[in-house]
């Protein structure tokens, strides 16, 4: 059985765009034997679908749980147990998700009253089938106030930008490429930060870990080192 997985426990990583929460998440949760959430891929897929559905942005503010429940995208954990899919009129939604045009709007999407309460409850029920790792913007603060260990990933913003342009296009991006990435971060954390529902912020009770400098598999180590080392002290390993 891999380690962790007698106990139930929930663990979140907060933090700005491009910090590498989601890859990060995920191999921790794999090393741990927990179920991992992706909480942003949920505000990716309902902007996804209003995209799709060709929804005028002017009528967005004014969604409720009935239209947001029509738009028919249904969020299940997957056959794995690993993880969770997530589909749209039974289509199962992947790279689609982080395409630009999503990527621009989905903090307008996200900052909708009803759209968090609404994805509130999705979030809280992946959370009920056990040890999970979650990680997004209000995992610690607002989603899982309770949560067994809070980490807030942060990094430098050109390092943010570089690594996003790598995972995206698998090369060393240019100068340009950079300077652009940078600022659409930059736009996308001052967005995420000012809104007035569950802001990007650090949790109360929060580990703050700066990756900027660490490699991956560094910071993953670090990570799964914090946790046990919280877990311990909590006498839950
Ligand atoms: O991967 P990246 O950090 O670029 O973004 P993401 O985790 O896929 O989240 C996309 C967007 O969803 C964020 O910019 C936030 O606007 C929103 N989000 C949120 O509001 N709350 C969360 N718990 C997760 C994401």
């Amino acid at each position: 059985m891999a380690e962790g997985a007698t106990r139930r426990l929930v663990i979140t990583l907060d933090g700005p765009a491009g910090s590498g929460k989601t890859t990060t998440a995920k191999a921790v949760a794999k090393r741990l034997g927990f179920r991992h959430l992706d909480s942003g891929a949920l505000y990716r897929a309902l902007t996804f679908a209003l995209l799709q559905k060709g929804v005028p942005e002017e009528e967005w503010e004014g969604l409720g749980s009935e239209q947001l429940g029509a738009l028919k995208i249904e969020v299940e954990v997957d056959a794995d147990g690993d993880g969770v899919d997530i589909h749209l009129d039974g289509v199962l939604l992947t790279t689609a998700l982080r395409s630009p045009e999503v990527t621009s709007c989905v903090s307008a999407v996200a900052g909708l009253p009803a759209v968090r309460a609404w994805l509130l409850g999705v979030q809280r029920s992946v959370g009920a089938h056990g040890n999970l790792v979650a990680d997004g913007r209000d995992m610690g603060t607002v989603v899982f106030p309770d949560a067994d260990v809070k980490i807030f990933l942060v990094a430098g913003l050109e390092e943010r930008a570089r690594r996003r342009l790598l995972q995206d296009t698998g090369r060393e991006p240019t100068a340009v490429e950079l300077q652009e990435e940078a600022r659409r971060i930059e736009q996308r954390d001052q967005a995420d930060r000012s809104r007035n529902h569950a802001p990007l912020r650090r949790p109360e009770g929060a580990v703050e870990v700066d990756t900027t400098g660490l490699s991956f598999e560094e910071q993953v180590a670090l990570i799964l080192r914090r946790v046990k080392g919280l877990t311990r002290l909590q006498g839950k390993v």
